[in-house]
């Protein structure tokens, strides 16, 4: 028997890894791997395989960790231990793959599909995959286990999942062996195991005795029905030694591309403005004086009365200062969208060849549904759609359709007012454009925006007068006229504008 990969790190035997259950001294062998966990091993790190999760968390796996997936059925939990596995294998890492349920033909598939390839892996002599059908004699899949780790010397162990190994063990002390035995198995590779776990639906606590105290690190896959659109989260319900700051991270599967997470930004402090712009024309000129890069802007109008000069007024101050402009709508397509600013500009500029010219150099125009997302993967679709981009100002057009369902939504506000403050940081200019839905609503986004500008119709209901306030300053109202001049002097400059630059 041997028992010296207890004492000393170097000095570990794979012949015998663990001894048969009845000769083990429990309150010893979990004082040992405690004392082993207390030093770290090294001060290399693994992998999580997630490049946004690993530069949330740089530290979270190292040589030594335990690190328990659980989740929902078909939350992604074989994804998530494939996809650790799989990114440190490449980085010359051998992983061991232990399941008590997939064959090794349908795992390799699925994998395949979602650009894991094992098969590859195997080849190079990096993965080694092994099945052990459910069975009553426990010693016997643990001496297949110790098997393959003594004679493959892996640096990541999978076993996928404990609860099928757990659930044909009656005895409340070889539970406790067993589980010892997981416990032990970090300690003993010098490297991770990762313990996949199963959680029934609708219950989110790790019911498999100790094993949650005793791991060094946690991640919960949940499952939620979100306005009928499945959404995923990973918790990070522990991470030994890390700050953890984001308790729940949204993530999707994807074909080809496996588990995407979306960390929303989060700045701790409000973001502040950039460098002063020119106002598109003189009457705004008069009224705001100047506009500072990462300004917030809320245009509203009455839902019956669209006024389809917000949008230009603001391409104007782009124009002025020579910015590139994002506008993404929930209502128009970029075609639409793209007519309907054709239409306000040749009202003054009849070249509209060189208008249409211009708008394709400077205005990317976006649609998106936001009722095929939920609010998080919304939000994610909005900032990669923004980082590709990479203009100057942007415009939310038509913010109420969103708005509508989810303004009463937490997430919704808190994200809305991070995704204003980055941003912010980050120097654009953020335009929301809304049909006016109620007071309430109209609140929110005004308290959220440096400066407001309300199109109101005038009493018989022909015209509007435009309402604008700054942040600390009086408003201001310019009637009709006031605002078609200023449109006027938008589309006259957009017509000696140099299309080529
Ligand atoms: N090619 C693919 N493209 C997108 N999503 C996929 C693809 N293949 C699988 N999925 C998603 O991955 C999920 C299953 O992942 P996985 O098998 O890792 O879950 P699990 O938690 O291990 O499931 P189980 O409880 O059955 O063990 C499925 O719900 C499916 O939606
Ligand atoms: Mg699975």
């Amino acid at each position: 028997m041997c028992y010296r990969f207890m004492l000393s790190i170097d000095d570990y035997c794979f012949s015998s890894i663990v001894p048969i259950y009845h000769d083990i001294d429990l309150n010893g062998l979990i004082s040992l791997i405690y004392s082993f966990r207390a030093k770290r091993l090294s001060d290399m790190h693994f992998s999580i395989g997630i490049d946004e999760l690993n530069k949330l968390l740089p530290e979270l796996l190292y040589p030594g960790s335990m690190v328990v997936v659980a989740g929902h059925p078909g939350s992604g939990k074989t994804t998530l231990a494939s996809t650790i596995c799989y990114s440190n294998a490449l980085r010359g890492h051998r992983c061991l793959y232990v399941s008590f349920q997939e064959t090794r033909e349908k795992l390799y598939r699925v994998m395949k599909n979602l650009g894991i390839d094992f098969y590859e892996l195997e080849k190079k002599g990096l993965y080694v995959f092994i099945r052990i059908p459910i069975m009553k004699n426990v010693e016997e899949a643990v001496e297949s286990i110790n098997r393959a780790i003594s004679s493959w010397n892996p640096k990541i162990v999978v076993i996928d999942s404990i609860n099928t190994l757990l659930q044909v063990v009656e005895s409340p002390d070889r539970r406790a062996w067993l589980q010892n035995y997981f416990y032990a198995i970090p300690d003993i590779i010098k490297g991770i195991a990762i313990l996949v776990a199963e959680l029934p639906m609708d219950i989110e606590r790790v019911e498999i005795g100790s094993i949650e105290f005793v791991a060094d690190v946690v991640l919960i896959l949940k499952h939620r029905i979100e306005r009928g659109l499945l959404t995923r989260y990973i918790e990070i319900r522990k991470a030994r030694g890390v700050p953890v700051t984001l308790a729940e991270i949204p993530y999707t599967i994807l074909t080809d591309k496996g588990i995407k997470v979306f960390v929303p930004p989060i700045l701790s402090e409000v973001g502040r403005p950039g460098v002063e712009l020119e106002p598109p024309c003189r009457s705004l000129k008069e009224v705001l004086d100047h506009i500072h890069m990462g300004h917030s802007i809320y245009i509203e109008y009455p839902a019956d009365l669209r006024a389809v000069e917000a949008a230009p007024l603001i391409l104007g101050i782009a124009f002025r200062n020579k910015l590139k402009t994002l506008i993404i709508s929930y209502l128009y397509s970029p075609e639409t969208m793209t007519e309907l600013l054709l239409r306000v500009f040749k009202r003054f500029c009849s070249d509209v060849d060189k208008v249409r010219t211009i708008l394709q150099k400077n205005v990317i125009l976006k649609s998106m549904n936001p009722y095929a997302y939920s609010i998080s993967e919304g939000l994610a679709k909005e900032y990669s759609l923004i980082n590709e981009a990479t203009a100057d100002v942007i415009v939310f057009h038509s913010v109420e359709i969103p708005a509508i369902i989810e303004y009463r939504d937490p997430v919704y506000i808190s994200s809305l007012y991070n995704q204003v403050n980055i941003l912010k940081q980050k120097h654009k200019i953020v335009v929301r454009i809304a049909s006016k839905i109620n007071d309430e609503l109209s609140n929110i986004f005004s308290v959220l925006s440096d400066i407001v500008m309300k199109f109101i119709p005038t009493e018989n209901k022909q015209n509007y007068r435009l309402y604008i306030w700054r942040r600390g300053m009086r408003s201001f109202v310019l009637d009709n006229n006031e605002v078609n001049e200023c449109l006027e002097e938008i589309s006259k400059h957009l017509c000696i504008m140099d299309e080529t630059s």
